[in-house]
Formats: structure tokens, sequence, C-alpha cells
């Protein structure tokens, strides 16, 4: 439609007319009623606590039947989410109710990352809805929405005020999700400490800047009730699922030595402001704010990150087939970039390595270069000492010879004078020259040892 055709319309002037009689549109309202009944309706409670706070008795309690309680442990190494889905039903409206619990929350000695697994979630969520949106069939009729519409945050009674864990998660959740905080077990604590206690909740909640969720009051019929509940914010909740009889009547109540607690008694406790609130007054304004609040930023921003932006008044109309072009060839650029990043590491990589390798050649090569050497010296040693005991062999063998050749001659000479009377003189010349024989031979080895010693 061309602008100055809308303007057109714009500046038309819109006419009252009376109808002759009944037409039927008035009948639009119940349409939807009945249409949205047929459909059924979806509701899901996220409970944030510590382990064993109350969380499974107060949703039993608010539902008023018995849902499936897993009893959680206090040796969780980090926080995970159960969710689990019912199918309730109350008249003819259908309800598909799931809550989630978040087990092992504030078990851990390190708390620093215990909102995380908790925010995951609830994004997750809006991913799965919006992926279904931006689907070319979708079934957005049928689909089972598992967006959070309420956090329960329930704050331990026994604390001066909030701890930095609730603190911090509330404040990380805030932006993501509708939070009511809610004071458990609050039979534990006196009328007067319980006063107390939620001021100073308000106050810390407040000075930290967390947004709790506030019960609306721009719709006139429910104005005062919820201006007035949100004065009493934090409730303090009291869950029980035992039945006790007080008078001529059977209430939900926990019983003690001195007396009883009655849940549903609003002098006892908020349970009832809490039930009120949560599902009989606001819970579509919950499932509305999800949508259009909470579900509508994620989107946002999403969007925004995927490239998509609105039409700009001044500007040019946005095209949906444009910022796809645009996007991808932003991706194709970045593609191209990342590639020639790791082409680029990846040549540099193997120039560092052809360097080590030939650093390494170099080593290699002036070591075979020293044995080489030190080889050679070690043969030419060798080769001396060679020479050297050659020498001495020879040497040896002349000695030897000259010794023989001596002890030949003495031999001989005496067998020559077999019959010299002088025995005494022989057997002394024998032993002469036998002793010379020996002599030659022990110098000539008491010489090669010493040499030897010497050259070791
Ligand atoms: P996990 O699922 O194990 O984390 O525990 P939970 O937070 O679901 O707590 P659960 O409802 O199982 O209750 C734990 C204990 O607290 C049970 O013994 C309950 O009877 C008790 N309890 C629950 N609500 C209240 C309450 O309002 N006041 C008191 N005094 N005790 C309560
Ligand atoms: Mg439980």
């Amino acid at each position: 439609m061309a602008a100055t055709e809308v303007d057109v319309f714009a500046n038309e002037e819109k006419r009252n007319l009376e109808l002759g009689g009944h037409v039927g549109f008035d009948s639009l309202p119940d349409q939807l009623v009945s249409k949205s009944v047929a459909q059924g309706f979806c509701f899901n409670i996220l409970c944030v606590g510590e382990t064993g706070i109350g969380k499974s008795t107060l949703m039993n309690t608010l539902f008023n039947t018995t849902f499936e309680n897993e009893e959680g442990s206090h040796y969780e190494s980090e926080v995970h989410l159960r969710p689990q889905t019912y199918d309730l039903q109350e008249s003819n409206v259908n309800l598909k109710l799931t809550i989630v619990h978040t087990v092992g929350f504030g078990d851990q000695i390190n708390k620093e990352e215990s909102y995380k697994p908790i925010l995951e979630y609830i994004d997750a969520q809006f991913e799965k809805f919006l992926e279904e949106e931006l689907k070319i069939k979708r079934s957005l009729y049928n689909y089972h929405d598992t967006r959070i519409h309420i956090c329960l945050y329930f704050i331990a009674p026994t604390g001066h005020s909030l701890k930095s864990l609730d603190l911090v998660t509330m404040k990380k959740l805030d932006s993501k999700v509708n939070i009511i905080p809610v004071i458990a077990k609050a039979d534990t604590v006196s009328k007067s400490e319980l006063d107390k206690l939620k001021i100073k909740i308000m106050s810390e909640l407040v000075s930290n800047g967390v947004q709790i969720y506030q019960f609306p009051t721009e719709d006139e019929a429910v104005a005062e009730i919820n201006s007035s509940m949100n004065t009493h914010l934090p409730f303090a909740v009291v869950g029980s699922v035992e039945d006790v009889k007080v008078g001529n009547k059977m209430v939900k109540a926990r019983l003690y030595p001195w007396g009883s607690v009655q849940v549903e008694n609003e002098n006892h406790c908020d349970f009832v402001k809490l039930r009120e609130m949560l599902l009989r007054v606001n819970m579509e304004d919950l499932r509305e704010q999800t949508h259009a609040r909470h579900y509508e930023l994620y989107r946002r921003c999403k969007l925004e990150e995927m490239g998509f932006k609105d039409t700009d008044p001044d500007s040019q109309s946005f095209s949906l087939q444009e910022t796809y072009e645009a996007k991808r060839k932003e991706f194709l650029v970045e593609l191209q970039r990342k590639e020639e990043e790791m082409r680029q590491m990846f040549v540099n990589k193997v120039k560092e390595t052809e360097a080590e390798l030939k650093e390494k050649e170099k080593e290699l090569h002036e070591r075979f270069e020293q044995l080489k050497r030190m080889h050679q010296d070690e043969k030419k040693n060798l080769e001396e000492k060679r020479r050297e005991l050659e020498e001495e062999m020879n040497a040896f063998n002349r000695r030897k010879v000259a010794a023989e050749t001596l002890m030949g001659q003495a031999l001989q000479g005496c067998s020559q004078q077999p019959f010299k009377k002088d025995k005494d003189k022989k057997k002394l010349t024998c032993q002469t020259v036998s002793q010379a024989g020996a002599l030659l031979f022990t110098f000539d080895w008491s010489h090669r040892c010493s040499r030897h010693v010497q050259h070791r």
C-alpha cells in the first residue's frame, strides 16, 4: 500500500452507526473463551531453592495433589534442572502443568556458577519457541510451550536477611522470568521475626536493583487486591499435605507438640495469598508477561544478533532478503578471514618445525664430526701403541736369541767337561748361565710391564 493511501485512511474520520437489530458479533469473547478452553492451557513453574527447603511440599499443597517427589541429595557436584509435566483438569479446563525443580541448588562449596544452569534452561525454552516461530511450517497451535511463566524463589527462614547466593541468582534471573520470592517454612519463625525479615528482604532487593514480579494494577477488577498483595511480598508460606481435624473440619496443617499450623489460615501464614495471586487472579498475566516482556526481549536480542533490524522511518524499508544476503556476505568474508588465518598459522607452524629440524640436523652433524675426530685420535693412538709393541717384541726377540745363544754355549761348555773333578764349579757355571737367562727374561718382562703401566 502506498504511503499516501495509508495517510488517507489514517485521517479518515470513524463514523458511529446504529445497528437495526442483533447481528451476533457480541459473542466474540465467548467464542474466544470456548476456543481457549478447547485448546487447553500451559503453565510452567520453576522452583528455585535449596535442597529440602520445602519446594515439593508447597507444590503438592498448591495444587492439592501429590506430584512425583524424588528427594534430592546434598552431594550433587553441580546444579541441574528436573522438569516434570502433568495433565490436570479442573471443571472443564485442561492444564498442562510443568514443574521444574533445581536439584542440588546451594549444596556446592563454590556457589558462584549455581545460577548458570537455571539461566541456560530458561533461555533454552525461549530458543525452542523462537525456532518454532521461525519455521516455515509452524505448529504453534498445538506447540507445547515450555517457557517458564513464574519462578518461585524459596528463601530460607533461618537467616537474618538474604544470602549472597539469593541476591546473585535473583539478579541474574530477573530480566528473564517473573520472580515471586517466598519465605519457606515460615512456621519456624516467630511473627515479629517474620515481619522484620520481610522488611529486610524487600529493602535488600530494592537496594540491589532486583526486579521482582509486581501484581498488575492496571485492570480495575483486580487493581485493589493486587496492590494490597504487592505490600505483602515476600509471602511467608507453610506447606503440608497432612489433613488434620480442627473443630469439625478437616484442614491441611502441620502438627506440633504445642499445637498446629493451618496452611490455609491467613493468620498463620501467607499460603492462601500466594495461591490466590498465582493461580486465581494473575495466572494469565504471568503467561502474558512471559510472552510480551521476557520472551520479547530474548527474541529482540537474538534477532539483532542475527542481523535483523526494524524499519527506521527515515531510512529505506527493511527487507528480509537483503538482510539475509548481507548476513551471508558477512559470514563468507568472516569464513575467508578464518581460512586465511588458519592457513597462515599452518605455514608458520611448518616453518617453525622446519627450523627446529634444521637445528637438530646441525647438532647431529657437529656430533658426528666430533665422534669422527675422536675415532681418528683413538686410531692414531692405537697405531702408535702397536708400533711400540712391535718394537718391544723385536727387542725382546733379539734378547731372547742372544740369551738362547748364551745358554746354548754355556750348556755346551758344561757337557764338554764331564770328567772335571770340581763338580761345584760346573754346577756354579750352569747356575750362572740359567740365572743370566732368567735375569734377562725378568728384565724384559718388568720392562714391558712398567711400559704398559706408564702407557695406561
Ligand atoms: P528436595 O526436592 O529434596 O530439594 O526438597 P524439597 O525442597 O522439595 O523439600 P520437601 O518438600 O521434600 O520438604 C523437605 C522437608 O521439609 C520435609 O520433611 C517436609 O515435611 C518439610 N517441610 C516442607 N514444608 C515445610 C514447612 O512449610 N514447614 C516445615 N516446618 N517443614 C516443612
Ligand atoms: Mg523436592
